[in-house]
């Protein structure tokens, strides 16, 4: 097997969270590993709302973590939400001085719109809903410009290694069917979310979780798997994954209403901009019982759909549907993982030499359900801080324990796993769907073990299983009121175990 020392951070991730820590790095000597080419293949780049920062006169980041923390249903981190949105204005700077072409008021300020759950007008978008792709662009240009920088864009993250203290010493990469160990001092693990794992998901489909399972099986803690956020409005139209219909059409009056016309959840006009869980579970109720949810831009937003919402314009007219002429269908969706690996705002893991960033990350700040828009801001926040706390790992040397690759699953079956999480272990879970999901994981490991999408998708079943109670993304309808002390899930190996 080749073996390369790499003198500097590994970053494995090329969305804005990795290019964020690759970029800070400087001047160590980065290199990002990503399976796909830079701009495929990961979330950041399809994300529509925007950059949730304090922007505007009447905001402040006080008022922003008075939001998320309401948002999080009593296990957000006040710290670590305190530093990211104390961080909100800094980083839209940064994105805008690397080139992202945000909305601007007639001030020459950033313009800022309304969504969900937060008090005030305070997410930062560019071109309408084109936020994620126009602003991990500029930073893709920023990265390959600069020199400090090697990037593959052919690498996929196959396991981690380890000293036989547990240290982490570097990545297994697979490049063209050939396993490469990659030493580094450092390992940034920035490789996205687990939305594949479901059949019904807004995330590309391989972000299957896998970077959270290495972390897991390498020892490192694992915080409140169980917290999946689904986004209420993916659009219905027979695609996978399925396009979104962001939340900032809700903001702009859009409303959901069923099959007959009728509100979704009431007439009253912000009833639809109710925290994102409570609109999913209401959006799920209606398809489960024949009613269909669909959502109404017809009015609101009509004719200025095209210039206002470019991005999902195009997705709809590309489903053969006018949004203008007609409501679009909607299902929830998995969206976002709140859990994953924890990890503090400078992205140190519970392992030494393992760092992890974005979505895979668990830094305390979405707690049970994520404030919309709060993840770009602490995709490029934390990436930042990140990046600079990976530099200043210095040299390791020393025997690293040998590793082997762990099996693919075979397509089959990845696609019996996947509507098994979205029928089971999805917007509404209860003690016998989870347990039949459990059944199932347990037939597929008996013929693919160790397959990391099946670790991955063990951790979020069993702590959901586990926790007996309602709260955020996590809905339990056999326990369907929230416990009165808030509860984390702390995984590490094979021991499950509820602690403060
Ligand atoms: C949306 O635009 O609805 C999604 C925003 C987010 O999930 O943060």
């Amino acid at each position: 097997m080749n073996r390369i020392d790499h003198d500097g951070p590994l970053v494995v991730g090329g969305g804005l969270a990795g290019l964020s820590a690759a970029l800070e790095a400087a001047p160590r000597k980065v290199l990002v590993v990503t399976p796909a080419p830079l701009l495929q293949a990961c979330s950041s780049a399809w994300a529509q709302g925007g950059v949730a920062a304090a922007l505007s006169e009447t905001d402040a980041p006080a008022l922003h973590a008075a939001d998320t923390e309401a948002a999080g249903a009593g296990l957000v981190d006040a710290g670590a939400t305190r530093l990211l949105t104390a961080d909100g204005r800094a980083t839209v700077e940064w994105l805008a001085s690397l080139g992202a072409p945000f909305d601007r008021d007639a001030a020459g300020g950033f313009a800022v719109s309304l969504e969900a759950a937060h008090s005030r007008a305070r997410v930062a978008r560019v071109g309408g809903d084109g936020a994620g792709r126009a602003i991990l662009s500029a930073l893709v240009a920023a990265a390959r410009a600069a020199p400090h920088i090697e990037v593959w864009e052919d690498g996929r993250l196959r396991g981690l290694i380890q000293d036989g203290t547990g240290r982490v010493r570097g990545a297994l990469i697979e490049r063209d069917g050939r396993l490469v160990e990659v030493l580094a001092p450092a390992v940034v693990l920035a490789t996205g979310g687990a939305g594949g794992l479901y059949a019904r998901t807004t995330t590309p489909a391989s972000l299957l979780g896998e970077g959270m399972a290495l972390a897991y099986r390498a020892g490192a803690e694992i915080l409140d798997p169980e917290f999946v956020q689904f986004h209420p409005t993916a659009m219905d139209v027979g695609l996978d994954p399925m396009p979104l219909a962001t939340e900032a059409l809700r903001g702009e009056g859009a409303r959901l209403i069923d099959g007959e016309g009728r509100f979704l959840l009431g007439e009253a006009a912000d009833a639809d901009l109710q925290p994102r869980d409570v609109v999913a579970r209401a959006v799920h109720a209606a398809r489960a019982d024949g009613r269909g949810a669909c959502l109404d831009a017809r009015t609101a937003i009509g004719a200025a759909f095209p210039h206002e919402f470019p991005g999902v314009f195009a997705a709809c007219m590309r489903a053969g549907l006018d949004p203008r002429e007609t409501p679009i269908p909607v299902a929830a969706a998995a969206h976002y993982h709140m859990g994953g690996i924890v990890a503090g705002p400078d992205g140190r893991t519970t392992l030494p030499g393992l760092f992890a960033v974005g979505e895979c990350a668990a830094t305390g700040v979405h707690g049970a359900n994520r404030l919309a828009s709060n993840s770009l801001l602490e995709a490029a926040a934390f990436g930042r801080r990140t990046g600079r706390a990976a530099a200043r790992a210095g040299p390791v040397s020393g025997p690293t324990v040998a590793l082997a690759a762990p099996p693919d699953l075979a397509p089959e079956a990845l696609a019996v796993l996947r509507r098994t999480m979205s029928d089971e272990a999805g917007v509404v879970r209860d003690a016998a769907g989870l347990t039949r999901a459990l059944a199932v994981l347990d037939d597929l490991e008996a013929r693919t073990p160790g397959a990391l999408p099946l670790v991955a998708a063990r951790l979020i079943v069993e702590a959901a299983l586990a926790r007996r109670e309602s709260r955020g993304g996590h809905w339990r309808s056999d326990f369907p009121t929230a416990a009165v002390e808030a509860r984390h899930t702390r995984l590490r190996a094979r021991a499950l175990a509820m602690a403060e």
